[in-house]
């Protein structure tokens, strides 16, 4: 920590009390570092007295440069991190200014890297009320920031995925009514079945969300079981066989682990693979190979399942996994909502897993689950679960 020297702020000590004074300052510093928020204090006169560490950590200073440095030079390097220097000009001028005013509002830094700070400014009074200094903090919200940005975006994106069809439903419904003397009956069929086509895309949109959001806050319940993997992918090939054969596409067993066996909740394994599977045959154009291997590794067991289809590209390949992600290929009408690989990957980590993709546009994708052989006990059910066991015990 900073502080302005003693004998420049013309305080003196009698030789009696030094040494105590010495160990209140050095608790005091010690506190002051030790807190999450960078704080500068300015004294009467709008000099610096006091710079904890936390603004080194912040503003990317290194303790080299902190040692014998002065504070003109440390804030000139703070000011030109601000996105908008001028922001941090207009903070002293509004200390100079207005010496009891309190301002709240959130700053951008750009140096040593992005962040987005909570700067408060405000006065610092003394027992009897007198003012002696002006004091600024910093906080980092970056992350809170990033969490609210994406917690709207995902309000507005189910809000569209949930118009789209409903707008679909009312348009044709609304034909079938006002044209019910002129409609032939082929037509009103084909309306018919786009309404039903379009309810049921928004009741699967609805289980994925109310699927997503179960497992997300730990309400869904893990029901554990010894499970043979072999056996878990025979049984999900068989329920999705006939989907392949419709489009042509010949599906593959290749089981070089027989008889492993995993602790684990079927049904959500099962859910797993069956996502994983109907994006293979999603997008393998027809004529095209769509295969399961089990594998035993060191630690893990590996469930893959490979497609010769039309690939990820690089552009892509980073946020497929994110909630509503769909690749944007010209002219490729796909059918999906950008939930199946999000709820995928929540169900395996469930299971102490992880997911991992290798793909190339053009030449297939690999998406390989790997499950550990050794798992930490499981994750206590929903956020409160394990201070409700404690409760009980
Ligand atoms: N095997 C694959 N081959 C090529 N692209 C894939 C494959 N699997 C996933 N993707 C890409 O990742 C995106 C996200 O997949 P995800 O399963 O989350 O959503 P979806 O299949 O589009 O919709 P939903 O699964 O909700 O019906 C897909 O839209 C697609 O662009
Ligand atoms: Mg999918």
């Amino acid at each position: 920590m900073l502080r302005l020297p003693l004998d420049k702020t013309g305080a003196s000590l009698d030789s009696r009390g030094e040494d105590s004074v010495a160990l209140e300052r050095d608790r005091l510093d010690a506190a002051l570092n030790a807190t999450d928020e960078a704080i500068l204090m300015i004294d009467e006169e709008y000099r610096f007295v006091l710079i904890n560490d936390r603004v080194g950590e912040l503003f990317g200073f290194t303790l080299k440069d902190l040692q014998g440095a002065d504070f003109e030079a440390l804030l000139e390097r703070m000011r030109n991190c601000f996105a908008d220097p001028q922001a941090f000009d207009r903070h002293l001028w509004e200390t100079e200014h207005n010496p009891h005013l309190v301002v709240e509002e959130e700053v951008e830094i750009v140096c040593p890297e992005r962040r987005v700070l909570r700067r408060r400014l405000g006065p610092v009074y003394d027992q009897k009320g007198t003012l002696i200094g002006r004091i600024i903090t910093y906080r980092d919200v970056t992350r809170e920031v990033e969490i609210n940005q994406m917690k709207t975006e995902f309000v507005s994106n189910v809000s569209h995925e949930l118009r789209t069809p409903l707008a679909a439903i009312k348009g044709f419904v609304s034909a079938i009514i006002e044209d019910a003397d002129t409609m032939d009956e082929d037509t009103r069929r084909n309306f018919l079945g786009i309404v039903r086509e379009e309810t049921d895309r928004l009741s699967r949109l609805i289980d994925d969300l109310l699927d997503l959001s179960r497992i997300e806050s730990g309400r869904l319940q893990m029901q554990e079981e010894v499970i043979d993997l072999a056996d878990l992918v025979e049984d999900v090939i068989l329920s999705i066989k006939a989907q392949a054969e419709e489009k042509g596409i010949t599906l593959g067993v290749d089981i070089q682990a027989p008889h492993v066996r995993f602790v684990g909740d079927r049904d959500q394994l099962a859910q797993v693979l069956l996502n994983l599977l109907s994006n293979a045959i999603k997008f393998t154009p027809a004529g095209g190979k769509v295969r399961v291997r089990v594998e035993e590794k060191k630690d893990t067991f590996d469930l893959s399942v490979i497609d010769t289809g039309v690939g990820i590209s690089a552009q892509d390949l980073p946020h497929i996994f994110e909630k509503f992600y769909r690749s944007r290929r010209a002219g490729v009408k796909m059918e999906g909502t950008g939930l199946g690989l999000p709820i995928a990957q929540e169900l395996v980590e469930r299971h102490g897993g992880t997911i991992e993709v290798e793909s190339e546009e053009g030449k297939g994708s690999t998406f390989r689950v790997r499950l550990p052989k050794r798992r930490r006990r499981p994750q206590p059910q929903g956020k409160w679960g394990e201070f409700a066991l404690g409760q009980a015990g």
